[in-house]
């Protein structure tokens, strides 16, 4: 693995702070940035605007083989297309985040992504990857393996925030579609999201993201004071 430079593999459950730990880790590192759940939602986009049957994982697992995604891996700028339209902000909606664990449960699409996550970890130079899969399945060498959680409540808490809403019933809504997606993440039959072999836990619940990455950086053996 000596000459794909450094990995970082970051996991952990939605909310968790997992995006904004790997993206400023990147920065700092001064490596690109893979959002593969953004992988997992481009797919889930395509197929509710080709009205496919998300529940027929022979259908999902065919458009998945047809599918073209590509991901930029700038860590300032990720962008994120599906046969060649950009989907940023579509693949954020409540409806795709809603429907994508059961596109992420077929075995077809995870073999199909994780072979294409794996290219671009070895072409990039150096790397943070998030994901629920990282560290387990798709580069299970990584030299640094994060797992990073925090409590059901915070993160439907941040979860709220970055949807834009405001009232505490949407919080509850929020926190219940939460649980309903960690459970089927959690026990799917294809790589489930588990803590890895040999990664750091840590929670953001009581820590705060700034020194979750003070910390990795701490693993990481770089100086503090850079960037
Ligand atoms: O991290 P996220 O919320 O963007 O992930 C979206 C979904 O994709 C989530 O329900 C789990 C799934 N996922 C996965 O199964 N494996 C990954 N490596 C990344 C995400």
């Amino acid at each position: 693995s000596s000459g794909r430079g450094l990995v970082v593999a970051v996991d952990g459950p939605g909310g968790s702070g997992k995006s904004t730990v790997a993206r400023e880790l990147a920065r700092r590192l001064g490596l690109r940035y893979l959002d593969t759940g953004a992988m997992y939602r481009a797919l889930t986009q395509l197929a509710l605007e080709q009205r496919i049957d998300i529940e027929d994982a022979a259908a999902v697992g065919e458009l998945s083989e047809r599918a073209v995604i590509s991901v930029g891996v700038d860590p300032d700028a990720p962008t994120i297309a599906v046969d060649g339209t950009r989907v940023d902000a579509e693949i954020r909606t409540r409806a795709v985040t809603n429907a994508v664990s059961a596109i992420a449960a077929v075995a077809a699409v995870r073999g199909r992504l994780v072979a294409q996550q794996r290219q671009i970890i070895e072409a990039a130079g150096g790397i943070v990857v998030e994901g629920r899969d990282i560290g387990s399945v798709v580069v299970p060498d990584a030299a640094i393996k994060v797992f990073l959680t925090a409590s059901t409540e915070v993160r439907a808490l941040r979860r709220s925030r970055q949807l834009g809403e405001k009232g505490v019933d949407d919080v509850a809504r929020t926190l219940a579609e939460l649980d309903r997606r960690d459970v089927l993440d959690s026990t799917r039959a294809a790589d489930p999201l588990a803590v890895p072999d040999g990664a750091i836990v840590l929670d953001s619940t009581t820590m705060g993201v700034p020194e979750v990455v003070e910390e990795v950086l701490r693993h990481c053996g770089q100086s503090t004071a850079v960037g």
